[in-house]
């Protein structure tokens, strides 16, 4: 990390000790005494700094993806998408400096990296015109399809207010009251629910995004970024034996093999919809739940993806960091996905709580890109305002928008009615259709049995009436055969 732009200013490797203002220590062992066995002195500055400090090491932890690592890297492009989105990261010849970060969803800071949920698949790319933040995850599509049930979901995940314990029952309580959530569970369920490595598993942006030329032209986009290591997966016992020996197995896998020079690389693709096709296709194009069938909407390549920079330090850059899906740069804008809407105002809101209101001063969140903006002050603020009067408009030579240059607005039409309603179904739209498909058409016979057997396991481990028979209606709204099964191993068969 020393030539990037997001090293620290703390690399010089001091001969000796100092406090945190770099005065000499008078020692690394010893408190200031009166006689050896004391009273301890007040005046014993750096005692007590190093006390103080110590006591303020911890800032809390991300209430979802808290256990996680990371990587810098950079993307490159390798094919000319222009014609879709004037985004500059993506123009043919373009190479971005870029952080990601891989997580876990429900488990905390010292949690197991090879629990069975959902992988956090975070990006920021630091391009010419400001930070892009892709913040997907492993997964094409999500448990909820309405950012009103985001925290319920999450709280059926975590623990119960009363033993503090993890809960099957609570967590097949919500999803089997939330019909919406089968495709994600299913994928859950598979084989994909606990990736090998974060090396051997794809990416997705998930949502449906706009994308904008420079013609003005608007399509949607979803994206795939596969991974060039394969795909592999942890069974179930291999998973539960490494959550025992190694918490961390995930995290070092990722140092360790960066470090040795193996660096992991991903494919990034598209699917792209012209932008008419959204009103009247066969699914809710922006329905989270569901993804765009291959056959519809081909993947188009864009570029790669390499991670070859550990962080010099897991706190400053990893921890700390700070991904938004708000981070939206021009040429590239949200839909009508109202999961995405809601995650655009949750993530800067929980950053300021969570790290501060300067947070992206910070290196990990630091843009590469001239930062002209009327913020000011703050606390831990240490940038500079850099316009001579912190209003605009101003007549003393502050920054003014380029409306010409970067002013496409990222929208589309919009009237009605305010409504608390679901969304308007299309032809196809149910929630079980494509969970089936999965099963039956996706999965072989192998990971088809593998399936039932992480299912019936996870039941019989506290799941009980009446949660336990909507659990198995659920499976069998699916795809009946394997309902039936799970049923079997259920009842002990
Ligand atoms: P395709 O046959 O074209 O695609 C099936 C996709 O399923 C594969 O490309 C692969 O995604 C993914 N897949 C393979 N094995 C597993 C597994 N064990 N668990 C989860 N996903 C797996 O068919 P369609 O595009 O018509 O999709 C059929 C079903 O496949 C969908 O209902 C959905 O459940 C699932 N799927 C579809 C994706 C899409 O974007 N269309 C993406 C992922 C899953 P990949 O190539 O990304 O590795
Ligand atoms: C982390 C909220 C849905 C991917 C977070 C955090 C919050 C949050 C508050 C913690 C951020 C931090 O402290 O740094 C929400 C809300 C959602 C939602 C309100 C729905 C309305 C999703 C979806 C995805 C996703 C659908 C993926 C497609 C992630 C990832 C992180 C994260 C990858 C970790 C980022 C990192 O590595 O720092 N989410 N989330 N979230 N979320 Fe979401």
């Amino acid at each position: 990390m020393a030539d990037s732009a997001h090293s620290t200013p703390y690399t010089q490797q001091a001969a000796y000790t100092t406090n945190n203002v770099g005065i000499p220590v008078e020692s690394d062992e010893h408190s200031l005494t009166i006689g050896d066995t004391g009273p301890v002195l007040l005046q014993d500055h750096y005692l007590i700094e190093k006390m103080a400090q110590f006591n303020r090491e911890r800032i809390p932890e991300r209430v979802v993806h808290a256990k996680g690592g990371g990587a810098y890297g950079r993307f490159e492009v390798t094919n000319d998408v222009s014609q879709f989105t004037k985004a500059d990261l993506f123009r043919p010849g373009s190479r971005t400096e870029a952080l990601a970060r891989f997580s876990t969803v429900a488990g905390e800071q010292g949690s197991p990296d090879t629990w069975r949920d959902p992988r956090g698949f975070a990006l920021k790319f630091y391009t010419r015109e400001g930070n892009y933040d892709l913040v997907g995850n492993n997964t094409p599509v999500f448990f909820v399809r309405d950012p009103i049930k985001f925290q319920d979901f999450i709280r059926s995940q975590k623990r119960r207010p009363d033993s503090g314990l993890r809960d099957h029952d609570m967590q097949w309580d919500f999803w089997t009251l939330s019909p919406e959530s089968a495709h994600q569970v299913t994928w859950l369920m598979g084989d994909r629910g606990i990736p090998r490595t974060w090396r051997h598993m794809n990416g997705y942006g998930s949502h449906t995004y706009m994308w904008i030329n420079g013609g003005g032209e608007k399509f949607w986009v979803k994206y795939h970024i596969k991974t060039d290591q394969g795909i592999e997966f942890l069974t179930q016992a291999d998973a539960d034996r490494l959550a025992g020996e190694d918490a961390d197995f995930h995290r070092r896998d990722l140092f360790d093999s960066i470090a040795r020079g193996d660096a992991p690389s991903w494919t990034m693709f598209v699917q792209v919809m012209p932008f008419e096709d959204a009103a009247d296709y066969r699914f809710n194009p922006f329905d989270l739940t569901k993804v765009w069938p291959h056959g519809d909407y081909p993947l188009i390549e864009v570029g790669r993806l390499t991670l070859d920079r550990n962080p010099e330090d897991y706190f400053v850059h990893i921890e700390q960091a700070a991904f938004e899906p708000s981070n939206l740069v021009p040429g590239i804008g949200p839909s009508p996905d109202k999961m995405l809407l809601g995650r655009l105002f949750s993530y800067p809101d929980t950053h300021r709580y969570r790290i501060g209101p300067n947070y992206t001063q910070l290196p990990p969140n630091r843009p590469q890109a001239p930062v002209n903006s009327y913020a000011k002050d703050g606390a831990m603020r240490y940038e500079p305002s850099r316009a001579a009067r912190p209003y605009a408009p101003n007549s003393y030579g502050g920054p003014a928008a380029d409306t010409t240059r970067f002013g496409d607005i990222a929208g589309w039409a919009a009237a009605g009615e305010m409504v608390r309603e679901a969304y308007k179904l299309h032809r196809e739209d149910d929630d079980w259709g494509q969970p089936g498909t999965l099963v039956r058409q996706v999965l072989d016979d192998a990971a088809r049995e593998r399936l039932v057997e992480n299912v019936a396991g996870h039941l019989r481990a506290g799941v009980t009436a009446p949660v336990l028979s909507r659990a198995l209606q659920y499976w069998r709204n699916i795809d009946k055969e394997t309902g039936d099964r799970i049923a079997t191993k259920v009842n002990g068969g």
